[in-house]
């Protein structure tokens, strides 16, 4: 085996244990019993008659499983159920044993009982460049407050409500429709809502169960963000304008969130120890309740199957009730088959870049000038006239090891003193790489990609001057610090520079389809700008992050899928205003059929991972474009009994049916011939792997939402593959809200062995109604 196949081995060997210990949630042991939370899933029909509150039924099913030896306290038995569930599902969290929740699983009305997941973050920790479109975005919708009466509920690390993004000069009364709470706690008291931060809640007893009491001198047992995430996604969605918005003078301008006259409701679910379904959901059930019109989820966990999935069931629930759930997508890309939250009921959120970039430069003794970006602003800025010495500690230029990657506790203060230290991106985060080096006494740090990350650059605000390089520059660098006796070099910063092209650029990042749970659903719906991303932060954590951090700032720049998923929230939340009748689908329906695929310098969107043109698995529908996307034109609705028809193409028991089904007797009538037919404004076409099946057909249904008449006409792109038609191919619409009905048949001409992507588009010369396709040929194992 040659030294690549050892070095990919230790990687994955360190990737595994690193995903693994993140993913255990934590048992707690009395009396030599370890017992977990287990989310429980129940039939509420299924109440026996003896009881006329669900709460005693919920108590006594926990009891009829529960083993509780002598002499345990009975003070604890009481506490098994930690939450009850009751407007988004109907449920219970219970800390139970493995043996008990199996045994719970056989109970009459209890339809799933799921173990608690821990969720995390979907940022990558790391601002990049960005910038354009969502400046058009902002100039749009500035000043005009017509999204007053839509709430939008952030599940997230909390909120820092002195943050100038949350001030409500000019905002009316609360909604009237609003229900939610101010919860009060430690650094959070009733004055902290407003009239813009309309609710503020906190959830911790999944964490607490698992990982035991929240420490109160350090953490906020309430809704204040102390972590700045929360507070950024809050203010990403629904922010107020602030201008002169800066990160140390970076990103300078005014800072806006998509929505900026909505509401937020903050539901702190996030602590320094993780994020906990059994939290995530109550929180969901609670917003539900309190009457939030567009939930705005930044987190991620495993996915497995749809009735599995407990967020999942949740959402379902909640668009049930007309709620738009928008999640981002994963920052697991590029590798394929890496999305999270991918039910079609959800709103699947992927990263792109904006026109903004943050741009330094690398200057070599060998006179040598290499391009990277930087965050930094300091006082103990380089001298440009001095070149200063050079160290890489690893010893090969093109594969990292240990001392490389500038782990804690790998750099000999002897070998870096004094000098720009080369350190390889990877395990440890950007940030700590440069707090090592600091405390190893380097002056400086050149961060290079490595295969990982290829070209795609990401700035951060290190605690040291550092440049961040990509990985061919990276290369070139290190080669001539191993080579040269005296290695010399210097860095530099540009500040802000805006109108890079070309952007927007699919993230490297991004989390990338297919759907691997549904091929028939094309995954991620849509990108938006999530890559240094400029929004309010928390007063108690430096913008690195890093607790040696004791820089303040007001605003911090971020990038990940969750910091695109809060822009769709947004934009949603202005399509609710705007369109207040208008179904979840209606709204996720219009993103998508409006938003675009070229960048700005008119070529098809890019993949930032390959340099070639991204793919509706990189992009989903393309990026968003909410000046469209109010006047639509046509939509694709979906109402909850569709999305339960298709769930019934699922092969779902009946049992794990009724999980969804659970505010109605929800049966399934089989109006879909297929889980294709379910009416997204996506197509995919997936031939089984029997070749003898040649045609595939897909139906879809569109309502006019554009002027009562109108004509539109179809236009299809061409296949290798197959041959396609679209019957009819002209749709006279003579009233508003009318529906009509078309259907798109594949004939194979010859099968592809790579799926084939291209877009239906339906226009009427005013409106351009485009739906992505892809085209698959399962071929035998
Ligand atoms: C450096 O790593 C590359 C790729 O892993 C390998 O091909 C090469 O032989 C290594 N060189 C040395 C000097 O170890
Ligand atoms: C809120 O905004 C108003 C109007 O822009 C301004 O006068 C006021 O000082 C702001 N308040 C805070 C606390 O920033
Ligand atoms: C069940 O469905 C039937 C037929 O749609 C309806 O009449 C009935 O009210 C439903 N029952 C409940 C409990 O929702």
């Amino acid at each position: 085996m040659d030294t690549t196949g050892i070095t990919v081995k230790w990687w994955i060997c360190i990737f595994l244990s690193t995903y693994l210990t993140f993913n255990i949630v934590d048992s707690s042991i009395n009396n030599g019993v370890p017992k977990k939370t287990y989310i429980v899933h129940v039939d509420i029909s299924a109440i026996p008659a003896t009881y006329t509150d669900h709460l005693d039924w919920y108590s006594s099913l926990v009891k009829s499983v529960a083993v509780s030896p002598e002499g345990v306290d009975e003070k604890e038995e009481e506490q098994r159920v930690i939450y009850t569930y009751q407007s988004a599902f109907h449920g219970m969290a219970a800390r139970l044993t493995e043996e008990e929740a199996e045994r719970l699983e056989g109970q009459n009305g209890v339809v799933g009982v799921l173990p608690e997941v821990r969720y995390e973050l979907h940022t990558t920790r790391s601002p990049v460049f960005l910038g354009l479109e969502s400046q058009d975005i902002m100039s749009v919708w500035s000043d005009k407050l017509t999204d007053h009466d839509v709430v939008v509920g952030v599940l997230d690390t909390g909120i820092w409500p002195e943050s100038p993004s949350f001030n409500d000069t000019g905002f009316t009364g609360v909604p009237t429709h609003w229900k939610g709470a101010c919860e009060v706690g430690r650094g959070f008291q009733k004055h902290h809502c407003n009239k813009k931060i309309v609710g503020a809640r906190a959830f911790y007893r999944g964490y607490e169960a698992a990982t035991g009491s929240i420490n109160e001198e350090k953490e906020y047992k309430s809704p204040r963000d102390q972590d700045g995430h929360g507070t950024h996604t809050a203010a990403t969605a629904a922010g107020s304008p602030v201008h002169g918005a800066n990160l140390l003078g970076y990103a300078y301008g005014t800072a806006r969130g998509m929505s900026p006259g909505a509401r937020i409701a903050a539901y702190k679910v996030c602590w320094a120890g993780g994020c906990f379904s059994s939290d995530i959901l109550s929180a969901v059930d609670k917003a539900v309740a309190d009457g939030v019109n567009v939930i705005s989820i930044s987190l991620g966990g495993g996915v497995s199957a749809y009735h599995r999935d407990s967020l999942s069931i949740a959402a379902f629930g909640a668009m049930e009730k007309g709620i738009l759930i928008s999640c981002s997508a994963g920052n697991g890309g590029p590798d394929p088959i890496s999305l999270t939250n991918v039910s079609p009921w959800i709103t699947t959120v992927g990263a792109s870049t904006m026109d903004r970039d943050f741009p330094g430069s690398v200057k070599l003794g060998s006179g040598v000038m290499l391009k990277g970006v930087s965050l930094y602003k300091g006082r103990r800025n380089l001298s440009p006239k001095i070149m200063y010495p050079l160290v890489y500690t690893g010893s090969n230029s093109s594969s990292p090891d240990p001392v490389s990657l500038c782990l804690e506790g790998t750099l000999n203060p002897h070998v870096v003193a004094g000098k720009i230290v080369i350190c390889d991106r990877g395990i440890s985060p950007r940030v700590q790489k440069g707090q090592v080096v600091k405390e190893a006494g380097g002056i400086g740090m050149i961060l290079s990609n490595t295969a990982a990350n290829g070209e795609e650059l990401v700035a951060d605000c290190h605690l040291l001057p550092a440049v961040a390089v990509g990985e061919k520059e990276g290369k070139a660098i290190k080669q001539y610090a191993m080579r040269d006796p005296h290695p010399t070099g210097n860095l530099a910063f540009y500040g802000t520079k805006l109108g890079i092209k070309p952007s927007p650029v699919v993230a490297a990042f991004s989390s990338r389809g297919p759907n691997f749970i549904s091929l028939e659903i094309l995954k991620p719906d849509l990108v938006a700008p999530g890559v240094n991303i400029l929004a309010a932060w928390t007063g108690s954590t430096g913008p690195s992050s890093l607790e040696a951090d004791k820089r303040r700032v007001g605003f911090n720049i971020l990038s990940g899928t969750s910091m695109s998923c809060p822009h769709v929230s947004g934009v949603a939340a202005l399509l609710k205003a705007r369109h207040p009748d208008w179904s979840p689908a209606a709204i996720k329906s219009a993103l998508m059929t409006t938003a675009y695929i070229h960048d700005n310098s008119h070529k098809p969107l890019q993949d930032s991972s390959t340099g070639r043109p991204s793919s509706p698995y990189d992009h989903g529908a393309g990026h968003i474009n909410p000046v469209r996307a109010v006047d639509p034109g046509l939509i694709y609705d979906i109402g909850a009994q569709d999305y339960f028809e298709f769930l019934c193409t699922q092969g779902l028991t009946r049992t794990q049916l009724v999980v969804f089904a659970k505010f109605s007797n929800r049966t399934c009538q089989h109006s879909l011939s297929g889980p294709s037919d379910l009416n997204y404004p996506a197509l995919s076409a997936v031939f089984p792997e029997d070749k003898r099946v040649s045609t595939v057909t897909i139906h879809r249904t569109v309502t006019n939402v554009g002027p009562p008449t109108s004509k539109y006409h179809v236009v299809i792109s061409e296949f290798k593959g197959v041959d396609v038609k679209v019957e009819p191919s002209i749709l006279s619409f003579t009233k508003k809200y009318q529906k009509l009905s078309y259907k798109v048949t594949f004939t194979t001409k010859t099968r592809q062995p790579a799926p084939e992507s291209g877009a239906l588009i339906w226009k009427d010369g005013v409106h351009r109604v485009r739906s992505p396709v892809v085209i698959t040929w399962l071929s035998p194992l």
